[in-house]
C-alpha cells in the first residue's frame, strides 16, 4: 500500500479528486495517511476530516523564521513516513532538504501545459489570467515530479483543454480542473502506486 501525504493550501478540490478516486477504485494500492495545510481554516482541511484523514496545519505564521517553518513541515511529513508526497495546490516553496530527502517521491499538479505559464509567480488564477492575456487557444494541466526548480521536474502526465471565446480566468480555471487536473492527478498516483512509472 502506497502511503500518501497530500499538501494543500486552499479549497482542496484536487485533494477531493484523490479521495474520490481511492474510494471508487480509480486509484488502487494507495491510502492518504496525512493532509498538511500551510493555511488555517481552509476547506481542504474539512474535506480531510470528513473522510477521517489525519489533517494538520503547519503555517509559516506560527514560526519566527522560514528555517523553523521548513523544519516543522519536514518533521510533519517524516512523522508519517510517506512513500509519496502530493502537492495538490500547495503554494509554498518546497525546502531543498525535503526535495533531496524525497527525490522522485514528490509530485505536483500545475494548471497549464508546462513549459507554458509556469515558474515563479505562476500559480492559481494567475496562470489562467496569463493564458487568456496571451490568447492561447489550448491550455491544460501537468503532473510532474518536483525538483529544485519551480515547475521544472520531469513531466508525468499532461492533458489539453480548449480555451473558449468569452472565457474569464475563473471559467477557464474551472474547465481546466474538471477536464484535466481532477483526472490526471489520480491517474498519475495510480501509475505510481502500481509500479508503472520509472
Ligand atoms: C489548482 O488549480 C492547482 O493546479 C493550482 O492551485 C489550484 C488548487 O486548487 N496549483 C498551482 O498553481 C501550483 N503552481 P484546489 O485547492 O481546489 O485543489
Amino acid at each position: 500500500m502506497l502511503k500518501i501525504c497530500v499538501c494543500v493550501s486552499g479549497g482542496g478540490t484536487n485533494l477531493q479528486a484523490i479521495i474520490d478516486a481511492i474510494d471508487n477504485g480509480t486509484i488502487t494500492n494507495a491510502e492518504i495517511v496525512r493532509v498538511i495545510s500551510n493555511n488555517k481554516g481552509v476547506y481542504a482541511l474539512e474535506r480531510a476530516q470528513k473522510h477521517n484523514i489525519d489533517a494538520l496545519v503547519v503555517s509559516p505564521k506560527d514560526y519566527e523564521t522560514r528555517e523553523l517553518f521548513n523544519e516543522a513541515l519536514l518533521a510533519a511529513i517524516d512523522e508519517v513516513e510517506p512513500d509519496l508526497i502530493v502537492l495538490a495546490g500547495f503554494l509554498v516553496v518546497i525546502p531543498e532538504k525535503m526535495i533531496q530527502k524525497y527525490r522522485n517521491r514528490i509530485i505536483n499538479i500545475h494548471p497549464s501545459l508546462i513549459p507554458s505559464f509556469c515558474g515563479t509567480g505562476y500559480y492559481g488564477l494567475k496562470v489562467h489570467e496569463a493564458a487568456l492575456e496571451r490568447g492561447v487557444k489550448v491550455t491544460g494541466a501537468t503532473v510532474h515530479f518536483v525538483d529544485e526548480g519551480t515547475d521544472t521536474g520531469p513531466i508525468i502526465l499532461q492533458k489539453a483543454v480548449e480555451v473558449l471565446p468569452g472565457d474569464t480566468p475563473k471559467v477557464l480555471q474551472q474547465r481546466v480542473m474538471e477536464e484535466a487536473e481532477w483526472k490526471i492527478l489520480p491517474q498519475a498516483i495510480n501509475l505510481i502506486s502500481n509500479g508503472e512509472l520509472k
